[in-house]
This record gives structure tokens, sequence and C-alpha cells, in this order.
């Protein structure tokens, strides 16, 4: 066994995984990472979905490493310091209509706690709905909003004022073949939630615009327009959790744009500096203004290198058109996923936006889903040297979520690693 293995087994805190995947990785460079031996392989998770921009984007790096040199913390909320104030002013511009200021943390559970408490003192309300299947992070409250008991258990009992309404799952919904349909419907539950689960007193309603951890889930076109409805009748806000959907994953800067409304608190973190650990939340300045003397701080948040890297990788992500990267490459990606799904019973659907994909895997007609299929598929593209992340609320949901600079040549791999990983799965046993 390696060093690094035996050390990791000795100390450091993994009782929370089945395991750790066994290889050790030395570094990494775009779309492929190389272990300590040196086998490279093609990374189509991005870290949870982190690198957009690519590891170690030379751009990024290279603003990180002048900005090392000259400062790397001198508490950013105590002081003025020029990354922050860049970045924040970046943030501006790019997020959705009227978003203006931001609070930067270090996660993004931490950047959700915030939202939540900001939400809470602008409006003087107390209570939140979250969606079922949903995941917003590690912490007490961040877990309190999730909608997943793979995720809560053991920790509860959680935050009282929490209410959960049906995701827009479309291919589990009533409704699989008719998803305006399942945007209807579980818009109106949102209604029918703050009228029979609440007091009334509901400050925020929190959703993911792609839901990631639940397993790829893309609501309907019409989903967030109609839920916003429901939300102004209530006088609710709209918190958009783009923490693993922000940052040009999608074929847009936010998800949300795809929909056609504006969130009220848009929450980042993931995708915002390329793998330096960065959070965020912009609101517009008169929620920002709801923060008083003494309400709120973090001792690392708006790190000035982890600041200098997110503004070198937004800008570079305008540059090269990261966005409509993702667009391109998803649509070919699912197309040739939906093919395979043609030939293989195993696919119940491929599904996603730009570069953010999900296939759920499914053992029969019913949709049992394919839990243990997933696991096998995973594991043979480790053997074959690419890495994929596999989620969803039955664990059957194979992930497709490589930084957006990967090339048609290493997708093509990958997908063909996928194939032959699906005709393996679906041997029978021992065959
Ligand atoms: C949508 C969403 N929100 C929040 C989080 C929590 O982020 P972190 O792990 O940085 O605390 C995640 C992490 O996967 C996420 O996907």
């Amino acid at each position: 066994m390696s060093d690094t293995i035996q050390k990791y087994k000795d100390y450091v805190m993994t009782g929370f995984l089945k395991s750790v995947v066994p290889i050790v990785i030395d570094h990494a460079s775009g779309a492929t990472v190389t272990d300590v031996n040196g086998r490279e392989y093609l990374d189509c998770f991005a870290g949870i979905s982190v690198v957009n921009a690519g590891h170690c984007n030379p751009q990024v790096i290279a603003a990180a490493k002048k900005q090392m040199d000259k400062l790397v913390h001198c508490a950013s909320y105590i002081y003025h310091v020029q990354p922050v104030a860049d970045l924040a002013e970046k943030l501006a511009h790019i997020a959705p209509g009227g978003l203006s200021k931001t609070f930067f943390g270090n996660g993004g559970a931490e950047a959700i706690e915030g939202a939540l408490k900001l939400a809470r003192l602008y409006t003087g309300k107390h209570e939140f709905i979250s969606l079922h299947a949903s995941f917003h992070g590690r912490s007490w409250g961040a877990l309190s909003i999730t909608g997943n008991q793979g995720r809560k258990k053991r920790g509860g009992p959680y935050a009282p004022g929490i209410a959960f309404a049906p995701a827009p799952y479309v291919y589990r919904s009533q409704w699989p073949d008719d998803p305006e349909e399942c945007g209807r419907q579980c818009a109106k539950a949102i209604d029918d939630v703050v009228r029979f689960a609440t007091a009334g007193d509901v400050a925020a309603f929190i959703a993911e615009p792609v839901m990631g951890e639940g397993g790829i889930l893309v609501p309907p076109g019409n989903y967030f327009k109609e839920v916003k409805k429901v939300l102004d009748q209530h006088g609710i806000l709209f918190i958009a959790d783009e923490v693993q959907s922000g940052f040009a994953r999608t074929g847009k800067m936010f998800a949300i744009e795809y929909y056609g409304v504006e969130p009220d608190i848009l929450v980042t973190a993931k995708g915002i500096a390329d793998g330096f650990p960065l959070s965020a939340y912009t609101v517009r300045p008169e929620i920002a203004a709801a923060y008083k003397p003494g309400d709120h701080l973090s001792t690392f948040g708006g790190n000035p290198v982890s600041c200098a890297a997110a503004l070198a990788n937004i800008e570079f992500m305008e540059k090269e058109n990261l966005p409509g990267r993702a667009t391109e490459l998803g649509n070919y990606a699912m197309g040739k996923l939906r093919d395979l799904q043609k030939q293989n019973p195993l696919i119940g659907e491929v599904r996603g936006l730009g570069l953010m994909i999900g296939v759920e895997l499914i053992k029969d007609e019913k949709k049992t889903p394919g839990t243990a299929e997933a696991e096998a598929v995973r594991d043979s593209l480790l053997r074959q040297g690419v890495l994929v992340g596999v989620g969803g609320i039955y664990g059957n949901v194979v992930r497709f979520q490589p930084p957006l600079v990967i090339s048609k040549e290493q997708l093509d791999r990958a997908l063909a690693a996928f194939a032959a990983a699906l005709s393996e799965v679906a041997q029978p046993v021992g065959a």
C-alpha cells in the first residue's frame, strides 16, 4: 500500500465514505489528472464540478501567484483589499438583474448559511421552503434545508420552520412525458406548502436551478416562472443555489438565466475560482442593507489569492466563451449518450444542460434504480482511466461534469469508455 494511502487510513477522517478512490493524484492540467505512478486519467468530474476552466489553468495560476507574492491574508472585512473590490465589481456585472452586492466566504455551505441569515434579517420572517432531492451543504443549517435523508441521517433533529415541496423530477413524476405540466404542478405544490405546512412566516424559497446531487435534475422551462408567481403572491424571496450550476457549467454563466426569472439572492462557490476556496452570495443593495454592525463576518472570507484567481477565472471564461463551449460539447455528448440509450435498456434517461450531464441507470421497465450498476460503471471507467461521479437520490445517476476546456477528442474517449463500461456491466455475472 502506498505511503499516502496508509497515512489516509491512519490519520485522515474518512469514515463518512464507503471508500476513497484508491489512487494518489499528483498533478493535473486541463481535463486530465495524473497519479503518482504517472498514470493519466481523463477527469469528467472536475473535482465535483469545480475546475470549470480546467485544472491549473495558466491564467488563473498566474493571477494567484502574483497575488500570493504580495498579500495572502489580512482579513478582507477589516481592511480594504483590491482583489475583493475587483471581484465584487465583476460579479455585479455578470450576476442576473440588479444583484450587485456580494459577501465572500470560503465554501458552499458557509455561503448558504449566510444567505439564509440575510433573508431572515431582510424580510423579518423566519421560515424557509426547500425542495425534495435538494442538497445545500453539510453544515447544520444547510442540512436542515437539504431534502435528502441520505445526507441528513444521524444528524437530526434539524432546524424547525422548514417545509419541503416536491422536486420537478420529471422522469419520476406523474408527468414523465409532459414536462410543462410537471413544472406547473410542482410550482402549484409550493403554494399548497405555504398554506398547509408553514406558519405563513416564510422568508425565502431556496432551489438549485439544476439540481446536482439530486441526480442532475433539470427543472422544466416553465417551472421557475410559475414558482416566482407563487412566491410573489406570498412576499417570499427566491434564493438560487448556483453553487454547482454556476460559472458556465450549464452553458450560461448562471443556470437561472435559462428560466427568465431573477433571484433575490444568488449563492455561488465551486466553479467561482477554478479550485481556490471561495464562495459568495450576491444580492440587491436593499437586501444587503439588512446587515447591521455585528451581524456577520468571516475571517478567511474574501481571501485575496482566491479572489484574484476568481477574477482571472471569470475573465478566462468570458474570453474563451466557456458557456458557448459547454453548450456545444454538452449537446454533442448528450446526443451520443441518447444514441447509446437506444441500444441499452440500462439507460433510463439522459439529461442535463451544457456539461452538467446525468445518465440515470435503471434495472427494468418499472424504473427500478440501477444503483449497483452505476457504481460498477464508475469502477469500470476508473479502470479505463476515466473519472466520473455517481449521484442522485438513489445513487443511480452517472454524472459527467468535466472541465469545460475538455476537447472533443477527450470527450469522445470518455463516451467510448462509458459505452464499454455499460456493456461490461450488462454482462450477466460470471459470463
Ligand atoms: C448545490 C450545492 N449547494 C451547496 C453545496 C455545498 O458546498 P460545499 O461542499 O462547498 O460546502 C453543494 C456541494 O456539493 C452543492 O452542490
